[in-house]
């Protein structure tokens, strides 16, 4: 059931709004630049994209980070938003512009995530609700690719548009490093299953890179909107029928395995393996980082926060 958000049969609502616009109100005349996204790098374009205006300087590198994301999860999109602030990444390229967006499916209806969407959207401006309905299945993914050209028009707007998961850290300088000599048409890249040969036990229909994350060129994006899904492909785990309906489209020739800088987090009780191991230096990123324990191993071997925070007596940890 597609819920529309604001509808008039939820007067309190606007009351609630009302509260919030004004102490938002208040803030953005005290604290104008602390309610922006601090995106890593500057942003491609206007966020909103029915007020998009062309970008004054083009830059040379620009792509869009989608992180699929279920609406009742607004914890984790507040710490993936500290994770992604400019703050933490002082070295950034200005020549480089990184859009960053949480991706939810219409079929809400729980009231509550109703009002943190709505705040969010208030505050931060980096949601984007597709119609569709919530699934860790290829439908998701499939509306999330295919309805970008009629968001963002067709002037490629994006060199690259990436699809992620809220359970993925992404170290943002290594990936726009790996990424800057790549080709920017008919390239898919990511974390290539099977990865070193046969370390996956089941059958797939054909090589893919896994849903941790992967980069298309906006080609292949356009391409994707264009043409015919294969019948049935929306009820299957999403990266393996993009895997496939590349390769009966043969698109995405431009392939890039970045095993072993792309993998999964490996718990106490797992054996290390081409997709799986401990953190390295080179990570590109590191996935199922389901618990907010996880989190802080992960952004403690990576120094996020080290020297970074000036001392003062309202924050001293010793
Ligand atoms: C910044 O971007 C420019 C242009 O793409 C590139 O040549 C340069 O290597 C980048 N610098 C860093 C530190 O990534
Ligand atoms: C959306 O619909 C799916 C399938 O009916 C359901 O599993 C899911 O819980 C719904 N999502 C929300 C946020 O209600
Ligand atoms: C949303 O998707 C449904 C099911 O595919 C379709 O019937 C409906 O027309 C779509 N709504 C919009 C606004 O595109
Ligand atoms: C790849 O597989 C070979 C043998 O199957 C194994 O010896 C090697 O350790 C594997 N490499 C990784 C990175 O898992
Ligand atoms: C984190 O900082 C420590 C101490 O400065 C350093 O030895 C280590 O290599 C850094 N780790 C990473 C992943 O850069």
């Amino acid at each position: 059931m597609t819920h529309s958000f604001l509808s008039k049969d939820r007067p309190y609502l606007y009351l609630l709004l009302f509260s919030c616009l004004f102490l938002l109100l208040t803030f953005i005349v005290v604290y104008p630049k602390d309610l922006r996204l601090q995106s890593l790098f500057s942003p491609c374009r206007n966020s909103d994209p029915s007020v998009a205006g062309p970008v004054s300087i083009k830059p040379d590198f620009r792509m869009l980070i989608g992180i699929l994301t279920t609406p009742k999860t607004f914890e984790r999109r507040h710490l993936l938003r500290h994770v992604y602030s400019k703050s933490l990444w002082p070295d950034k390229n200005v020549t480089d512009c990184l859009d960053i967006r949480f991706v939810v499916c219409n079929n809400v209806t729980n009231e509550d995530h109703i009002t943190m969407l709505e705040l969010e959207i208030m505050a931060y401006n980096d949601i984007i609700i597709l119609n569709c309905t919530e699934t860790v299945l290829f439908d998701k993914t499939h509306s999330y690719f295919s309805s970008l050209p009629d968001l963002f028009g067709r002037d490629q707007p994006y060199d690259y548009v990436m699809k992620t998961d809220d359970d993925t850290y992404l170290r943002l300088d290594a990936l726009v490093a790996s990424l800057r000599d790549k080709p920017r048409t008919d390239m898919y890249y990511g974390l290539d299953i099977p990865c070193n040969g046969t370390e996956f036990n089941f059958w797939i229909p054909a090589p893919f890179m896994t849903g941790l994350g992967y980069v298309l060129s906006w080609d292949v994006v356009e391409w994707m909107a264009d043409s015919e899904m294969p019948l049935d492909f929306t009820n299957h785990a999403e990266d393996m029928m993009l895997g496939w309906w590349l390769q009966i489209g043969e698109k995405g020739k431009n392939r890039y395995n970045n095993t072993p800088m792309m993998y999964d987090f490996r718990g106490d009780d797992q054996e290390p393996n081409c997709y799986r191991h401990d953190l390295t230096a080179d990570t590109i990123a590191v996935h199922r980082l389901k618990e907010n324990s996880r989190w802080s191993t992960v952004l403690k071997y990576f120094n996020v926060t080290h020297g970074l925070i000036t001392p003062s007596k309202l924050h001293d940890f010793s």
